[in-house]
């Protein structure tokens, strides 16, 4: 009897020994530990381009995060009034070049004529392709008109498809609209999603929206600023990734931090910064 109760104390020391090292288990905490920064490797995601550096949106922006080793530049896209896709942010033009009115009520050929930052005109999303090839990644930013509809979804499909961008897994697309990401998905199942969330929408999260998202999209983006362990913890259980992104003004303020919490994905203004305090961290 006595060998038998010896035979089972000793199978439970090497039990919990096993356990302790498998698991990482901080002794007496309950929690575990994290894995190794040294493992870690979140997509760097040029905002704008490297648009901290250069003017954002601009050719010598995505030339910038390219030479900083950037694994995507980010495009943010509109409709012109001819129907062409091109690479701007804001609804109108004021902010970041020399003329006036919307995107949408001015012409290819009239935005040609605008200086967008050190003489740099506004590119077509096909332009950009052309320059830049299968040289990086693009994460490509749809959004609906100024009267809410869809415009570019089949469109940037079928430059994609012409210069083999989906089916060599070189794009990632993502979208504050639902209805945009839906409609992609609707077109083609292949393309890695990314649902952009408002900050009302992350104060408000629960697990079956996130059950929904991953109905169609890989990874959701929130701010930065309202990111913290228990997010990720969320966004990780959905079986989602969770991509930041920052506002300009905070962003060297909140980068370690959401390095420390290892989120899947960060949109930068300056990959060189971005890359560099991840490498910081990695060396202690
Ligand atoms: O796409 C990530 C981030 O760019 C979302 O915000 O306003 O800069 O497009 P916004
Ligand atoms: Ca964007």
């Amino acid at each position: 009897m006595n060998i038998l109760k010896n035979l089972i104390i000793v199978f439970l020391i090497f039990i919990g020994g096993c356990s302790t090292t498998s698991h990482s288990s901080i002794k007496g905490s309950g929690k575990t530990e994290n894995p190794p920064i040294a493992n870690y490797t979140p997509l760097i995601i040029a905002h704008r381009g490297a648009s901290d550096l250069e003017p954002e949106h601009t050719v010598l922006s995505y030339k910038r995060a390219i030479k900083d080793k950037t694994d995507f530049i980010e495009i943010d896209l509109r409709q012109t009034k001819d129907g062409e896709l091109v690479a701007i942010h804001d609804k109108d033009v004021e902010r970041t070049t020399n003329g006036k009115g919307k995107v949408q009520d001015l012409t290819l050929s009239q935005l040609k004529k605008l200086n967008a930052g050190k003489d740099q005109k506004i590119m077509t999303i096909e332009e950009i392709i052309k320059e830049f090839g299968l040289s990086t990644n693009y994460y490509i930013e749809t959004r609906e008109d100024n009267n809410g509809n869809l415009v570019m979804e089949q469109k940037l499909i079928d430059i994609l498809n012409k210069y083999k961008l989906i089916t060599k897994h070189k794009v990632v697309l993502q979208s504050f609209s639902e209805k945009s990401l839906k409609k992609l998905h609707s077109i083609n199942k292949n393309i890695p999603l990314m649902r952009l969330l408002g900050d009302e929408e992350v104060e408000s999260l629960t697990s079956d929206t996130l059950k929904n998202i991953k109905k169609y999209a890989y990874a959701v983006g929130p701010n930065a600023k309202l990111v913290d362990e228990s997010f990720v913890k969320k966004v990780h259980a959905a079986n989602l990734k969770i991509h930041v992104f920052f506002d300009a003004e905070n962003e060297r303020k909140l980068t370690k931090e959401m390095l420390g919490l290892k989120v899947d994905g960060l949109f930068t203004n300056n990959p060189f910064y971005t890359l560099d305090e991840l490498k910081q961290q990695k060396t202690g």
